[in-house]
């Protein structure tokens, strides 16, 4: 069968783990295939959240096999916090999780270095989540980076202080000061609990998998408006957030992925800097925020909130081959009587577009707005065929601009505030 794949249509916390949950049943394999702890990947069932950073988000069904990927960035101290969570529910974790050997490690110096990094920038800086995700991705692409098979090597520690001697000389030139000794051994640790998982070569384990017939699930991380090429440059993540990157984050051909699913929010948010043509600034995004607590799963900072932007969803729609539509968080948008939907962008030299510029970064972009109906009121035990008109109206207008058909709506952040649409 082939590979399909779940991703971000917008700058990340669109409810990609909830949704990777509810449709885990139907996949014998769910694969993350980038980014790596600057996600948080929340889950909400049986009236507790989880939430995930490194682990895919198929780890709470009992006999769905779940893939860190080659394309990801393993922190191995935060792998082993994440675990060290989920031994209280009794999950088979060490039998239906497989590491990929080629994923990426993130060693603790890279944290330093996001850290000195963003400092150095100023007022220009990224808003990284400081997880150690542009450094670890940089030392991949520098070609001296570690990897997980890497820990099974006997010469593995003087491969890591190689690696660490380099960034301690970049640290000195940004006059970081810390204690090596505590980060080592957490970090040494932390390897000794890596290595009694399942270390593998993922790209033949999936690949076999597909030849076996099983489902298979990708997991994006991030949003395509964060991606590194897609993305408002350089406010973005350093991986690729878009389909392409199943297909390099885990060995998978192109002619083997299938329904590529795009997850958005009815509304739009962003944390850290960057463009954000619709975002509110006044009490209209607060409210927005309050009501779709719309506070970061990894960082805890409040999220920018703004209406729905079309031109920028029509890019993502376009460089990721969206077959579906799954609309979130319908539900926050009750609280408004009239509802904007952006449709182009007037750029400062009064030209109309509806795509999205290369200049977006240092352009001052003013959305043009279509203002519609709310439907005001609770969304509780709304179903398929019985939903407010509005709500209906507000589906059927995405779904002609877009010319993707919508066949998710959530509701709520419980597994079971999810409506299934037929494709008519
Ligand atoms: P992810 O990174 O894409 O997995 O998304 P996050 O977990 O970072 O952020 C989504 C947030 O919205 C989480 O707190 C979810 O529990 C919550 N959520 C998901 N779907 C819905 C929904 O339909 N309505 C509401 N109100 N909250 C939702
Ligand atoms: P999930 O998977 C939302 C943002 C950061 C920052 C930029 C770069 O939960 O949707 P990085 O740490 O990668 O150097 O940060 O990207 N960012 C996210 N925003 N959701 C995420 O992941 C994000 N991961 C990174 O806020 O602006
Ligand atoms: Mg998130």
């Amino acid at each position: 069968m082939k590979v399909d794949v779940l991703l971000g249509l917008q700058w990340g916390d669109e409810g990609k783990g909830k949704i990777v949950d509810v449709l885990a049943p139907q996949y014998d394999v769910v694969a993350r295939f980038q980014g790596g702890p600057n996600a948080g990947h929340t889950l909400e069932f049986d009236g507790i959240k989880h939430v995930l950073h490194q682990i895919p988000s198929g780890i709470f069904r009992d006999t769905t096999k779940n893939i860190i990927g080659n394309g990801v960035v393993l922190d191995p101290i935060v792998f082993r916090t994440e675990i060290d969570k989920l031994q209280k529910y009794n999950l088979n974790v060490k039998s239906n999780l497989f590491i990929s050997k080629k994923a990426t490690l993130i060693v603790p110096t890279h944290r330093l270095l996001d850290q000195a990094y963003e400092k150095a920038k100023g007022e220009n800086k990224i808003g990284s989540t400081l997880k150690g995700i542009g450094p670890s991705y940089q030392d991949k692409i520098g070609r001296q980076g570690l990897r997980v098979g890497d820990v099974l090597s006997s010469q593995f520690k003087e491969r890591f202080q190689k690696l660490i001697d380099i960034h301690f000389e970049i640290l000195k030139k940004h006059d970081v000061v810390f204690d090596w000794a505590p980060l080592e051994q957490q970090f040494m640790e932390a390897i000794e609990f890596l290595k009694q998982f399942n270390l593998i070569d993922s790209e033949y384990f999936i690949n076999n998998e597909i030849k076996k017939g099983s489902s298979i699930l990708a997991e994006g991380a991030q949003g395509s408006l964060l991606d590194i090429d897609f993305g408002s440059y350089p406010f973005v993540t350093s991986s690729n957030t878009v389909t392409a990157g199943a297909c390099t984050g885990l060995g998978v051909a192109p002619k083997n992925i299938g329904e590529v699913y795009g997850i958005f929010k009815a509304y739009s948010t962003r944390v850290g800097s960057g463009p954000f043509p619709t975002e509110l600034l006044d009490e209209q995004g607060e409210r927005m925020r309050k009501q779709g607590n719309e506070f970061g799963s990894t960082t805890g900072r409040p999220r920018r909130c703004g209406w729905i932007d079309l031109p920028s969803l029509k890019y993502s729609i376009m460089i990721n081959g969206v077959t579906q539509l799954l609309m979130m968080k319908a539900d926050v948008l009750n609280i408004f009587p009239t509802i904007k939907i952006c449709t182009q962008y007037k750029l400062s030299n009064g030209t109309i577009t509806e795509t999205v510029p290369y200049e977006l970064v240092h352009e001052k972009i003013e959305p043009i707005y279509t203002e519609v109906k709310g439907w005001h009121t609770s969304l509780e035990g709304i179903t398929e065929h019985k939903m407010p008109k509005e709500l209906l109206d507000y589906i059927t207008l995405l779904e002609k601009e877009l010319g993707v058909p919508i066949t998710l709506l959530s509701t709520g952040p419980d597994r079971t505030q999810t409506i299934h649409r037929k494709i008519k």
